[in-house]
Parts: C-alpha cells; structure tokens; sequence
C-alpha cells in the first residue's frame, strides 16, 4: 500500500520501520468510528460547498460501502497499512476514484485520530456502564436474600460488630453506584468538545462548519483552541482514572470473595462453574475468577500510569507519543468488561453459608458496644460503660464463655444498672436492628 504522504520521499520507508511505525493493528478496532467520523467530515465538505455535492455523495457511498464489506468480512484489513485512517481513505480512492482524494481537505490524521478515539471511547464506556448496571441488579438481588443474614462486621480485620450480609453487599453497590456516575461526568466532558476542524494544530483556512460536524457527531460543541483538541489526552487520563477505581472496587470484593470461600471462613461456595481444581491437590475449588480480577486491577493502574508518564514531556501539539495512547486504553477497556461479564455471574451462583456466618458473628464479643450502650441508656456516662463492659468481656475470657451466657449476677456485679433486659440488648438481630443508618 502506498503511503499517503509519499510525494516528499524518494525512498521506501524500510520494512522494520514500517511495522514499528504502524498502530494500524491495534487501531483497526475504531474502523466503524474513522467511517462515521468521515462521513460527517464528507457531508460538511459538501454542505459548504469545499468539494461539490456529488463527490459529497460519492464519498459518503462509498463509505457505506467499505463498511458493509467489513461488516460482511468481504473486505479484509491489510496489516500493511499505517493505520486505519490511512487504510479506509486509500481504500476509498481504490473504489471511487478522484473524489476519494479530496476527503482529507480541510483535515488532518491529528484531529481524525482524536475524534475517532473519542467516538471509540463513548460506544465501549456505554457497555461498561450496561455491565455495571447488571453487576449492581446482582449484587442488590443477592442482598434481598440476605437482609436478616447476620454476619461479622469487621474493621482492622478483627471482627468489630453485626451487620447483615444485605448491609455488606450494599455497601459494594453504592461503589459501583459512584463508579457509574463517574463514568458519566467524565463521558460527558469528553463530548462536550469536538476536535475535528482542527486539522493538523491550526486549524484550517477553508470555510468549513464545525458547529455542523460536532453536532451530527453527538459532541455539544466544536472546541475552541485548535492546538489542545489535537493534544489533548485528558479524556483517555481521566477515562481509565475511572476505569482503575472499578477495578480497585473490584479487586477489594474479590479479596473478601477469596477470604470467605476460604476453609477459615466458610461464608461461601463458588458454584462449581465459577471455581477451578488443582492439578495435584484433589481436595481443592480455587476462587481463580476473584484471584485474577484482583490481579488484573494492577494491568489497569499500569494502563494509567502509561498514559500519565507517555503524556508529562509532550510539548504541544500533536506528537507521536500520543499514538501509545491506543494500546494502554483499549487494554483498560478490554480488561475492566471482561471483569465484569464474569464477576456478577459468579456473584449470582454463589452459595451463602448463613449457618457459618452467624455463628462468627456470635463469637468475638462483636455485642460488647451494644452492652456498653445498654448502661448509657439507662444513664450511665458512655466512656464508665465502655470500661464496665471491657471488664465483662475480661471476664468471660477468663471464664470461657461469652456475654450471651454470662450470668446476670456478674452483670450486676459491676453495676446495679443492669437487669435481665441485658440479653435481649445484646441479641445479634436486635444489635443489627436498632442500628439506624446502616443501611
Ligand atoms: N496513528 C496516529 C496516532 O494514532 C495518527 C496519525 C497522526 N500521525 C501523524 N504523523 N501526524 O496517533
């Protein structure tokens, strides 16, 4: 395939430098995006009379056309090609001739890049935010089943007081929550401004309407300063900004995921298509899917960390850095659906031991607060019942039991306060439901 630029090079480019050269194998993924972004470029051309209306039409059928053909697998990618802008224009001139060549007036594969990416960008955040959707209708479907299953709080990992497993999965759906109207403020930002008309840095002298192509491309508005819309990457910063705090939220449930099909736990099974065996150890079920969604949080933060590092030393404008910015973006986007398309099936498979986690939840003294709060309520200073209560908790160490089935008369061995309404108050389902504000 020829290159576009060839009129100023007496030389092929050579073949090593070619390949290094070239995004087209990762960057092929936004042919449906560079078409849509084209033939919005096309019709404007048309509209402001730049190129005649019939090369226009001829442009915007063609276009059609190539997209057909791909859909269709009738035209196949040439991995040749320097990048998929260059590809569906030379292509285009190969099936229409003369008009094909006047599609890039007025436009540059600067301006084309940062318009495709940001169309790329909004189609995949739609699905990810589809998948967060159905990640939350699990996890509140499987609290519905659990409001009156009492398990361990814990703060410090030490087990604090009782909540309900519903509390605990709940508090998972308001991060996904959060992660979701993130997505939006920063798609929403990232669409307010549309870069093409751009062109290269600075913009271009043809009369062109940007007001025009921003709008029939979903953008509110053509953006102002020509230099930024081509150099500006906050969008991919800010987009896989959002992308590792859903995996960060991700990997801190896949922990708890790990903890509690764990032997020492037991709060959970894993459905057997969501777990895996050992290849030497008979006796095993793995909790890999939660294991490598915790693994795969940290290719994220690195995607992040490429972009924020590719970006610090770039002077303006347009460099070609920036087209490091595909790979750490699309990785982004790839690894956080394909968390997310296992992680709320396996949520919803799972089996809670409710047995197990009431009887953690009975151990521990996790109603020591509750006691302590008994006596504040029938007058007691808080800070003198926290002390009475550590004392009775003292106590039942050394006696081997617990406050459930301490007897009353040590209770009123360390204030008169206390009478037989003690073990009501301290009862794990009244704990859980006199909380207010836990849910
Ligand atoms: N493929 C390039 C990128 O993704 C776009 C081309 C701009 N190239 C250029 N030499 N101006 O960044």
């Amino acid at each position: 395939m020829d290159k576009l630029w060839k009129g100023r090079f007496s030389k092929e480019t050579d073949s090593k430098v070619n390949d290094f050269n070239s995004s087209f194998r990762f960057d092929c993924r936004m042919w449906r995006e560079d078409i849509e972004g084209s033939m919005a470029h096309a019709e404007m051309l048309g509209k402001c009379g730049i190129i005649s209306q019939s090369d226009s039409e001829r442009i915007i059928e063609g276009l059609e056309r190539i997209k057909k053909d791909i859909e269709s697998g009738k035209l196949q990618f040439d991995s040749n090609a320097e990048d998929i802008h260059t590809f569906i224009e030379t292509e285009l001139t190969a099936q229409i001739g003369e008009a094909g060549k006047k599609l890039h007036t007025a436009r540059s594969r600067n301006d084309q890049t940062a318009t495709d990416l940001r169309l790329y960008l909004r189609r995949e955040i739609e699905e990810i935010q589809e998948l967060l959707h159905d990640l939350r209708v699990t996890v509140c479907a499987v609290a519905d089943e659990h409001e009156n299953t009492i398990m361990p709080g814990y703060t410090h990992l030490q087990r604090a007081q009782p909540v309900t497993f519903a509390s605990h999965l709940d508090a998972y759906a308001a991060m996904f929550w959060r992660d979701d109207d993130r997505l939006d403020d920063v798609i929403g930002r990232m669409m307010k401004l549309c870069p093409l008309g751009c062109a290269a840095l600075a913009g271009t002298t043809y009369p062109i309407d940007r007001e025009m192509t921003a709008e029939s491309l979903g953008f509110k508005y053509p953006c102002v300063n020509t230099l930024d819309g081509v150099s500006d990457r906050d969008f991919c910063i800010e987009i896989v900004s959002a992308l590792a705090i859903i995996m960060m939220h991700l990997s801190r449930f896949s922990e708890e995921i790990i903890l509690w099909c764990s032997w020492e736990f037991r709060f959970i099974e894993l459905d057997d298509a969501y777990a895996t065996g050992s290849s030497i150890m008979p006796q095993k079920k793995n909790p890999d899917i939660a294991e490598l969604v915790r693994g795969k949080a940290a290719r994220v933060f690195a995607d992040l960390q490429t972009l924020l590092v590719m970006m610090k030393g770039l002077p303006l404008a347009y460099n070609k850095d920036m087209q490091e910015d595909k790979e750490a973006i699309f990785d982004a986007v790839d690894t956080v659906k394909m968390c997310l398309e296992v992680f709320a099936p396996m949520l919803a498979t799972m089996t809670v031991n409710k047995a197990r986690m009431r009887e953690a939840a009975a151990q521990g003294f996790i109603n020591a607060t509750d006691c302590a709060d008994y006596l504040v309520k029938k007058g007691m200073a808080f800070r003198d019942a926290y002390k009475i209560t550590g004392e009775l908790v003292a106590l039942c160490i050394e006696k081997n039991t617990d406050l459930e089935n301490l007897p009353l008369d040590e209770y009123k061995g360390k204030s008169g306060l206390f009478s037989e309404d003690i073990f009501e108050a301290i009862r794990l389902e009244t704990c859980v439901r006199n909380r207010i504000g836990k849910d």
